[in-house]
């Protein structure tokens, strides 16, 4: 072993990254697991598991041991040193149902008073009060006696979003990394936004989110100001209907796929504009079409030019969209809109632009290569996106 890495567990300075450690990998087969966390961390369970197996599997740290009934029960644990242990009683055919997991944070994040974590198992409001914050949402599995076809393993509904006076805020698909602190290129939730116009940029804050499904086990929101939401665990996959002229919208599609429509509400008498922030994790073709009634502005995505954050839109004026697969299993697609009316580009803009990162809420660390990599995928993507208009 290195010296250096021998010298710091000797000094109990191991640094772990955040992680979410998973139910179902553990059964009374296996001799007790030990896994490395940070010590002064903390962590949490997200679980809707029943009591009787949650009662079963024992955690131990620092000395101290409990049940994860008990975790449930209280708000997540300090962390006492750099190891936990994980022993389940469960038997090996049964451990395969549990969908609840554990979620260990950095000892730094721990001790920012701005950076909290919220379990989502029914409804409840978010508020947060202002400043630069990190909230982290974990969701428990989604039950329903008879589940949609295309129900999410676990989802929050996410309403009523409100960002108070100029608040930016930001939604990231994974957990907070240790350098949680500078914006990645996760986002899959940007309002505002910055568009070109004109040779600048113009910042649009949408006063209109519409409400979204958030198909992930847990996901994380950053925001320079107050804001307040409902997250529930709710999910329903209906025709969407907009009220408002200028508003955005996500679509967070993972696992089973069935085909989702939004209906804009448009204003005749002035032009459009339509744009997407888009991730994709694809194993098969996806499309994304919005109409209106002469024209069409589809896009096709395809795997293997997975796409990070990138934007694609056009002075095209939205009345429907349609979000596809070309199979119940295409992957993974994180899909903002951004649909407004009365905002004119100039005419003489090509239809399609494209821009890899908007502009950050703190400094960003994107380096260039990788955004140069990203245009790349994204000139590669635009080869198949065929433009009616
Ligand atoms: C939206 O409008 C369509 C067509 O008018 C309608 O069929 C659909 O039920 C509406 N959706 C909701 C959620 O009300
Ligand atoms: C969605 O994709 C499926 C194939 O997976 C296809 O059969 C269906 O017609 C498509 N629906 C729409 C509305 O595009
Ligand atoms: C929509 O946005 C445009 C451009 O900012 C603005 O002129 C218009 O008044 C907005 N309409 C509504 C209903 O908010």
């Amino acid at each position: 072993m290195n010296t250096a890495i021998l010298l710091l567990f000797l000094y109990g300075l191991v640094l772990a990254d955040p992680q979410a450690i998973f139910l179902n990998q553990y059964n009374a087969d296996m001799a007790a697991s030990n896994v490395a966390v940070e010590a002064g961390g903390m962590l949490y369970l997200a679980s809707n598991d029943d009591v009787a197996s949650l009662k079963m599997i024992t955690i131990t740290n620092g000395g101290s041991s409990l049940t994860l009934n008990q975790l449930l029960n209280q708000n997540g644990l300090k962390l006492a040193s750099n190891q936990l242990t994980i022993k389940s009683t469960i038997p090996s055919a049964s451990s395969a149902t549990l969908s609840g997991f554990l979620y260990a944070t950095t000892a730094a994040q721990a001790n920012d008073n701005t950076f909290s974590v919220t379990v989502v198992n029914g409804g409840q409001q978010l508020n947060r009060a202002g400043g630069q914050t990190t909230t982290v949402i974990l969701n428990v599995e989604f039950k329903q006696n008879f589940p949609p076809f295309d129900a999410p393993k676990r989802t929050t509904y996410v309403t009523g979003i409100n960002q108070f006076g100029s608040t930016s805020l930001n939604f990231h698909h994974g957990l907070p990394a240790a350098d949680y602190q500078t914006l990645k290129s996760n986002q899959f939730f940007e309002n505002p936004q910055y568009f070109d116009n004109d040779g600048g940029q113009e910042k649009i804050l949408f006063k209109s989110v519409e409400p979204m499904q958030v198909n992930l086990p847990y996901w994380y929101i950053t925001a320079d100001g107050p804001y307040s939401m409902t997250l529930d665990g709710t999910y329903r996959n209906v025709i969407h209907n907009t009220t408002s002229v200028n508003t955005t919208g996500v679509f967070v599609l993972t696992d089973v796929w069935l085909p989702h429509y939004v209906n804009f509400v448009t204003d005749p008498t002035r032009k459009g504009n339509t744009f997407t922030l888009v991730t994709t994790e694809l194993k098969r073709e996806a499309q994304v079409v919005f109409t209106n009634d002469e024209s069409a502005f589809p896009a096709t995505y395809a795997p293997g030019n997975n796409l990070i954050h990138a934007f694609i839109g056009s002075n095209f004026k939205s009345e429907r969209l349609v979000v596809n697969g070309t199979d119940i299993y295409p992957g993974t697609m994180y899909l903002q809109y951004y649909v407004w009316t009365g905002y004119l580009l100039p005419t003489t803009t090509v239809p399609t632009t494209v821009r890899t990162s908007s502009r950050p809420i703190t400094s960003t660390t994107v380096a260039t290569s990788t955004k140069s990599c990203n245009k790349l995928k994204v000139f590669l993507s635009l080869l198949v996106l065929v433009c009616v208009i």
